[in-house]
């Protein structure tokens, strides 16, 4: 709730941002309303293509990563994981040189441990607490030890702050593995390809002439770059549910998200399975992993005519589906 905090903020001139100069912000969401800044001053930083793209149209400067430069200020929206919020308020206090930085977020994203931690590494000059949330603003902040470091997991994958499983393998993507078929060939798609996981297993089958990784999240692809070499590989930074393809794929896979931004939303998953139907051969298959709970089977035999559970746990369902409904391509 920027757009409610951001105006009490600089009622009665409790802050001022500065007349000149630029302002970096950092992970504004989609939908957010900063028509209280301005424009033409601001840079946003939106690592997730849907977004940043949302943010272009509306006319905004917008950058993927953050920005070379120098900024007169820096703004924070806090995401979800707390690497990522550290990260981008480092970033944050480095564009600035040590100048102002605005901290806004939610209580359900953690802005209170992040506050009280700031308030220990920098000179608090506000806080305001309003709509379940915080908003407070700050100098000198000492967080260079905050800076988006490198993991790297036990089997040399690398990843870093803000991306899907970034401390090891996701359990539903081991899922995955061990369902897919031993004779993978063709071409191939990973909707939703993360920091590349899936893509080692996938190029391990010799008969496998491309493979395309379709992501949104530039950090994420980015990583899956430094992990995955191989001249096989098309690396996508797109939508994957407006992803299309000139020529169909021999096989998709996907472990599709269930947030959109910071909400739980089955509709992206389902958005997923469409986008899917529409870039699968008529004789390809698409084999899916999801979490049990998640109300898929609808979606996807509106989609396929044939859709089989093909392996899982306890928790997640594989699920194979083949002879796609749509108009022939
Ligand atoms: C559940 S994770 C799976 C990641 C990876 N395949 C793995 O197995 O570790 C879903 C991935 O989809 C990406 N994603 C979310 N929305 C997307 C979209 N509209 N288009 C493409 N990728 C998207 C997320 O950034 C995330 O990396």
């Amino acid at each position: 709730m920027f757009q409610t905090r951001y105006p009490l903020a600089l009622k009665d001139g409790a802050l001022t941002l500065p007349d000149t100069g630029s302002i970096v912000v950092f992970g504004p969401a989609a939908d957010a309303n900063l028509s209280d800044l301005p424009k033409d001053r601001c840079v946003i930083v939106a690592p997730d293509f849907p977004v940043h793209n949302a943010w272009e149209k509306r006319g905004w400067t917008v950058s993927a990563t953050p920005p070379e430069g120098e900024f007169t200020a820096a703004i924070v929206c806090v995401p979800r994981a707390k690497a990522l919020a550290q990260a981008w308020i480092a970033a944050a206090s480095a564009a600035t040189n040590g100048g102002l930085i605005i901290v806004d977020g939610q209580k359900t994203d953690g802005i209170e441990s992040l506050l009280k931690a700031l308030s220990k590494r920098s000179t608090t000059q506000g806080v305001i607490s309003k709509a379940h949330g915080k908003i407070a603003w700050m100098t000198d902040a000492d967080v260079a030890d905050w800076a988006a470091t490198t993991n790297v997991l036990p089997d040399g994958f690398i990843t870093r702050p803000g991306v899907f499983s970034a401390d090891g393998i996701d359990k539903g993507s081991a899922a995955l593995i061990a369902a897919l078929p031993k004779d993978i060939k063709g071409r191939v798609a990973d909707l939703g390809a993360g920091w590349g996981y899936l893509a080692r297993h996938i190029l391990s089958h010799e008969n496998v002439a491309e493979l395309h990784l379709v992501e949104a999240n530039i950090t994420a692809l980015d990583c899956a770059r430094e992990n995955i070499k191989d001249e096989r590989v098309q690396f996508i930074w797109g939508d994957a549910t407006t992803h299309v393809n000139v020529t169909p794929y021999d096989l998709i896979i996907s472990n599709p998200p269930f947030h959109t931004g910071r909400k739980g939303d089955p509709d992206i998953g389902r958005a997923f399975i469409r986008s899917a139907a529409n870039n699968v051969k008529v004789a390809g298959q698409f084999i899916m992993v999801a979490n049990r709970h998640l109300p898929y089977e609808e979606t996807l035999s509106q989609h396929f005519n044939e859709v089989a559970e093909i392996g899982g746990t306890s928790a997640f369902k594989v699920i194979r589906c083949a002879k796609p409904r749509r108009a022939k391509r």
